[in-house]
């Protein structure tokens, strides 16, 4: 499987750096990965207005759980549809966190994504305490079969394992417990799907990715790609991680 290279931008995007995205994207036109650039809202439609499908494709950073756009806040799904996302960022800690959504909640976005025919990128991870209490299987488990309906599968979804103490920090786990909970990951989603659908849906490793680490993480098997956060903001280091790739 290709792997595949997702910038978020979180809340720190610019038309320059759009700018800087599209030129160099239309320079490299990578085709060994596949590329998800991730802007703010107000961003995707800049953006897309510049955008060929050989740069990769767009993806969206959560949404309004509701389809009616008589709701206060965040982007309806047809809004980001519209401004050409064909990913979006569901569940990412940030929100778990720091906006209390709950797992259930992420299930119900994932299930409008699907309806609106976007392909949910679904995070999740432990924070450190899980990890010194040997808990970050369970939670990890827990989180996935949760924010998904696997009775009611709609759709492609990708992971992202982004263990919450590693986003922004500069702290990664080692490569072997990298490895060890993409395997976890990986003999789930074959055990609550399918040998075909779990064995190829993409896993991602996010937190504190970049240049430095990128290759190995990328070798690690089950790891099929990279979310990257502040590593994105600079289309210089972002292009070296898709060379990587
Ligand atoms: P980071 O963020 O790469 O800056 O750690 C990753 C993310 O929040 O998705």
């Amino acid at each position: 499987m290709k792997n595949l290279i997702a910038g978020n931008w979180k809340l720190k995007g610019s038309p320059n750096l759009a700018d800087s995205y599209i030129s160099h994207l239309s320079r490299i036109k990578p085709d060994n990965c596949i590329v998800v650039v991730c802007p703010t809202h107000d961003l995707l439609g800049y953006i897309y207005d510049k955008w060929s499908n050989e740069f990769g494709h767009l993806g969206a950073q959560d949404c309004f759980h509701d389809d009616t756009n008589y709701n206060d806040g965040l982007g309806t799904p047809d809004e980001i549809v519209s401004r050409g996302a064909k990913y979006i960022i569901l569940g990412h800690s940030d929100r778990r966190n720091k906006c209390h959504e709950t797992s259930e909640l992420v299930r119900k976005k994932v299930n409008l994504a699907w309806n609106k025919g976007l392909i949910p990128i679904v995070c999740v991870g432990e924070e450190s305490g899980d990890r010194k209490g040997n808990l970050t299987q369970i939670v990890v488990n827990g989180q996935i079969a949760d924010s998904i309906d696997f009775d009611n599968l709609r759709g492609p979804f990708v992971i992202a394992y982004e263990p919450v103490w590693a986003i922004g920090s500069g702290n990664i786990p080692t490569m072997e417990e990298i490895g060890e909970v993409h395997d976890e990951i990986r003999k789930l989603l074959i055990t609550l799907t399918d040998e075909t659908r779990g064995g190829n849906t993409p896993l991602l490793y996010g937190g504190s990715a970049d240049v430095q680490n990128a290759s190995s993480i990328l070798a690690v098997e089950n790891v099929n790609g990279l979310l990257i956060g502040g590593a994105s903001l600079n289309i210089q280091t972002f292009g070296t991680i898709i060379d990587c790739a």
